[in-house]
């Protein structure tokens, strides 16, 4: 079964691409429709939408590869194909090639519409949804980019099927956000839940998940002030990521965001029931991580570099006792050595 989330701008259809596609098309009449995709994701393309594309480019997979150089691929192909401004774009993949493929339609002859086709659990939930459209440049995450809604999201869950369990994992952690910061009924399902498998209800998971995103851009679509909550975890996660990405065992953006999470929560709200119940969750799907004391100073620089500071204070946004709502915190580097300690406290 299909369902439809509105937003302003574009909708959200949940269900079967071989449903949503034809109707979504049918509603953007389109010159040609280019479609991108990263080399995992080309492969599987249902047959019916390899045969809709009139013109493609199939990217290398990944966050090494989110740069200006795929953009240049992208912007080359679109040039070959002769694509005039009615075309559309068509991005299947995960956050990678929704950012890039967006950036790249939002840019190309001053913009061409785009449908997003989320592959990934992550991108999904998430990163299709909201119109933030970036790329890495000299090693700064997302760093050039646009805001531009697509003309359409539509996620399969029949994608995920085929996603590797640590990145599957890795989605979830923004599952649990969304639910944490706006949807109690989400949570307490989540709580209750003790595997992520084939015995979910992933569409109604969706469902949830998007529709907290959706409630949070559409009040504050440029990020001016509400939209920081989905920053939750992303203060000390983020710099959790950046500082184990070259490592020999670097940590997903789920692993590194539920830490986050944790220890955000932790030092906003101390020891309370919520907290207990996060740690249950977070220890089903979580590998416990070392993450040794003398790491401290190196991750209180890269929290410093963080986007939503302001004034040079480092801050957290932290969700408020209602749902949806929003506390933002500043914190110190010796808050981060104490929540690393309580972290670190546990090692089961
Ligand atoms: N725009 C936003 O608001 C927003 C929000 C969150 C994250 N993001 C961005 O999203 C990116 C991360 O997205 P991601 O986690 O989806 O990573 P990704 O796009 O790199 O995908 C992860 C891996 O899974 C593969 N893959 C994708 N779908 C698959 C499937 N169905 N089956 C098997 N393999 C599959 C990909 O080829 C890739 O190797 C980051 O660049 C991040 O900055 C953007």
């Amino acid at each position: 079964m299909t369902q439809a989330i509105r937003l302003r701008d574009y909708t959200v259809s949940l269900g079967p691409l071989e449903e949503t596609l034809p109707e979504a098309l049918r509603a953007l009449p389109y010159s040609r429709l280019f479609l991108i995709a990263d080399q995992h994701t080309a492969a599987l393309l249902p047959p019916f939408l390899d045969r809709l594309a009139d013109a493609r480019v199939v990217l290398a997979p990944g966050e090494a590869h989110k740069n200006l150089h795929s953009c240049t691929q992208v912007w080359h192909a679109m040039l070959a194909a002769g694509l005039d401004r009615q075309a559309l774009a068509l991005h299947v993949g995960g956050g990678v090639i929704g950012d890039l493929g967006g950036f790249c339609a939002a840019t190309f002859k001053r913009g061409i519409r785009f449908v997003q086709v989320p592959t990934t659990l992550l991108a999904m939930t998430d990163a299709a949804i909201g119109g933030k459209l970036a790329v890495d440049f000299e090693g700064v995450k997302n760093i050039v980019g646009v805001f531009q809604n697509p003309a359409a999201v539509l996620a399969d869950p029949a994608f995920l099927s085929t996603l590797p369990a640590r990145e599957l994992r890795s989605g979830f952690a923004e599952v649990i956000k969304h639910a944490l910061i706006g949807d109690p009924a989400l949570w307490a399902a989540i709580c209750k839940q003790e595997a992520l498998d084939h015995t979910l209800d992933w569409q109604a998971l969706l469902h949830a998940s998007i529709g907290v995103k959706v409630q949070i851009v559409e009040a504050d679509p440029l990020e001016k002030g509400l939209r920081a909550l989905l920053n939750f975890g992303h203060t000390i996660g983020h710099a959790l990521e950046a500082y184990y990405l070259g490592s020999d065992e670097p940590l997903t953006h789920g692993e590194a965001i539920a830490i986050g999470i944790l220890t955000e929560y932790w030092l906003a709200c101390g020891n309370d029931t919520r907290l207990r119940e996060m740690e249950a969750v977070f220890a089903r799907y979580f590998p416990w991580r070392s993450i040794p004391d003398t790491a401290a100073p190196a991750l209180w620089a890269l929290m410093r570099q963080d986007k939503k500071n302001a004034g040079g204070a480092v801050r957290m946004a932290i969700p408020g006792a209602e749902p949806g709502t929003l506390r933002l915190e500043a914190l110190e580097e010796s808050d981060l050595v104490r929540a690393l300690a309580y972290y670190r406290g546990l090692a089961g």
